[in-house]
């Protein structure tokens, strides 16, 4: 029961589109129709400015660290009996709140399923599920943004190497399956929403911080 509960609780929270919710009070404008047309932070950025994307950027990391984090409670604090067994299954109930509150995040249901591409709800998520494989691989994303000035690299990195670190460093940390696969499946859906970048990095017209784009 805790399972289906914090499965729910998680896919709500994900679906709060921090993006939508700031570029409508600041400009009454939908984001999803500016820009790249993404709701995220780098949109945001590009938008609204620095201040908002900060902002954005937090709230999303945010909420993928609230959903794990009350899977965990709900899991310690058994609130509710437990009538599967695979609530028994280590990491699997903090698993699949963080999936859900990222499938919240790309599909939300408040704003018509059309959400952001996941990146930093997945950046919350993972960093309270494993957080050194996390912090290094998040680290050469931030390098690659630095060095390049193409987040959406960064993002790709971050998706890609997420699950290679977390799998050759798991007998070392002890993870637990779930978080493995979570990240490995997680990461190819980060790729597929980024097709249209991965298009325009490989045509050299990718958009970089900084430019604006109307
Ligand atoms: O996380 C999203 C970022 O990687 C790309 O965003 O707006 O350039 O498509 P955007």
């Amino acid at each position: 029961m805790e399972l289906i509960i914090s499965i729910i609780i998680a896919y709500l929270l994900g679906s709060i589109s921090f993006s939508y919710v700031v570029a409508r009070k600041i400009k009454k404008i939908d984001i999803r129709k500016h820009g790249s047309g993404n709701a995220g932070a780098t949109n945001i950025l590009r938008v609204l400015g620095k201040g908002p994307a900060i902002l954005v950027l937090s709230l999303d990391v945010l909420k993928g660290v609230a959903a794990v984090w009350i899977a965990k409670w709900l899991e310690i604090a058994e609130v509710f009996p437990t009538f599967t067994t695979l609530g028994e299954i280590e990491g699997l109930a903090s698993a699949l709140a963080g999936a859900a509150a990222i499938v919240g995040h790309n599909w939300p249901i408040y704003y018509g399923f059309k959400g952001g591409k996941g990146v930093a709800t997945t950046i919350g998520v993972v960093v309270s599920l494993v957080f050194f494989p996390t912090l290094y691989v998040g680290l050469a994303a931030i390098t690659a943004i630095i060095v390049t000035r193409y987040v959406s690299l960064g993002s790709l990195i971050f998706a890609v190497g997420t699950p290679i670190l977390i799998g050759f460093t798991k007998s070392y940390y002890g993870h637990p399956d779930p978080y493995f696969y979570l990240t490995a499946v997680f990461g190819i859906l980060t790729v597929w929403k980024h097709r249209t970048n991965v298009e325009r990095l490989l045509k050299g017209t990718e958009h970089k911080i900084g430019k604006k784009i109307s």
